[in-house]
């Protein structure tokens, strides 16, 4: 457990330092970082198409029969009519090989077809993968003002920025966002991979803001690159944005506030379930982990959230179907990814934009934009 008087320390300066929001424009301030070219405007011109091979199989071993059979001024002679399939290709062997031999190779071909199908199919979801997803949800809040009604959240996770130069992905998500208004931004974790991501990840932040808040909370790969919270808070508040790490934030927005909390690391910080349920439980409140595995952890009547994001799993990055991964790091608990309800509430599981390595596999990159609207109507007190 981290040391009370730290969290004591941060908690009363929350409550005593009301968020302090930038009133600049977020069209303003989400201006987009410099590169040269969207790939994603050209993705179809770099997948060949694939040749239908299964259509031709027949064509091309009666050929090679022809080939190893006859002398090449004597062609098989053409199938007759009945002798055709309904498709136009024979079904019977040749002259010369076996009806045996022949279907044989006839399953060869086939093998040879679904082989280069899946193939050209698992290329394409692959380079598809680099497309990055906005994935939008209404989410129905009993007890939420009714003066919050529309606000709108934006979630981006695991960008795992590796240096100054953004990736793909989130130079793609950083123009979707950009044709979008939020009024809280969310960050939940392994924002950098490296120490080298810290000055990508300072700009992402500064890009990327709600018009009322821009909140943060840590990941596994931040603190392994940071080796402290301190240092992780040392970077992020520099951005003007919230860390939250066992603690909680009202956000002044539209007349009253927002509660948004954020539980540590899992796996390098220390979660305080305990402070972070208290809070979660006084009003609706918006809670940024980032192993979903942890609401997994968590004990009977712990608290109902408005809503939870998390990531981390990236949707299994490499996955042999949508939602089918082959591995899920440690943390990951029982999701992979999209939204779950939960006892807690609802849960959102992002794919994160980045990672260790720049391919995925039925697994795309997403960002997502919540809005949270009240569950039933205000009730109006007699006069
Ligand atoms: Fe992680």
């Amino acid at each position: 457990m981290r040391g009370d008087k730290d969290l004591d320390a941060n908690v009363f300066a929350i409550r005593c330092g009301p968020l302090t929001p930038k009133a600049t424009p977020y069209d303003t301030i989400m201006a987009p970082p410099p590169f040269t070219r969207n790939p994603y405007q050209t993705p179809e011109k770099d997948v060949s198409p694939e040749p239908d091979v299964s259509s031709r199989l027949p064509d091309v071993l009666s050929r090679s029969v022809s080939s190893s059979s006859a002398p090449p001024s004597s062609p098989t002679p053409s199938p007759t009519a009945s002798q055709m399939t309904s498709s136009g290709t024979s079904s019977l062997p040749p002259a010369g090989i076996s009806r045996r031999a022949w279907f044989g190779r006839m399953a060869t071909g086939a093998g040879v077809a679904a082989v280069t199908v899946g193939v050209g199919a698992s290329l394409a979801a692959w380079h598809g993968g680099r497309n990055c997803r906005v994935v939008r949800r209404t989410v129905k809040v009993p007890g939420l003002d009714p003066r919050l009604s529309g606000v709108r959240l934006a979630q981006v996770s695991d960008t795992h920025i590796k240096g100054d130069e953004w990736e793909p992905s989130l130079r793609e998500a950083a123009r979707l966002l950009r044709q979008e208004t939020v009024d809280i931004v969310t960050f939940t974790g392994d924002i950098w991979h490296h120490e080298s991501g810290l000055g990508g990840a300072s700009e992402l932040m500064r890009t990327i803001r709600g018009t009322s808040a821009t909140l943060f909370t840590p990941g596994n790969w931040d603190y392994a690159a940071s080796q402290s919270l301190r240092k992780i808070r040392s970077v992020v508040e520099a951005t003007d944005t919230h860390v939250l790490a066992n603690q909680w934030q009202d956000v002044p927005l539209r007349g009253t506030t927002l509660r948004c909390a954020g539980l540590d690391d899992l796996r390098f910080g220390q979660p305080d379930t305990v402070v972070t349920g208290a809070a979660v439980r006084e009003t609706p409140t918006v809670l940024l982990v980032h192993e979903p595995g942890q609401m997994e952890m968590l004990p009977p009547h712990w608290g109902r959230t408005a809503v939870t994001v998390s990531g981390h799993t990236h949707g299994g990055h490499i996955c042999l179907a949508p939602n089918v991964p082959i591995v899920l790091p440690e943390g990951s608990g029982s999701f992979v990814s999209g939204w779950y309800e939960l006892g807690t509430g609802p849960l959102y599981v992002s794919r994160g934009l980045g990672g260790a390595i720049p391919y995925r596999l039925f697994a795309p990159p997403d960002i997502s934009i919540i809005t949270l609207e009240p569950a039933e109507p205000a009730s109006r007190k007699p006069s």
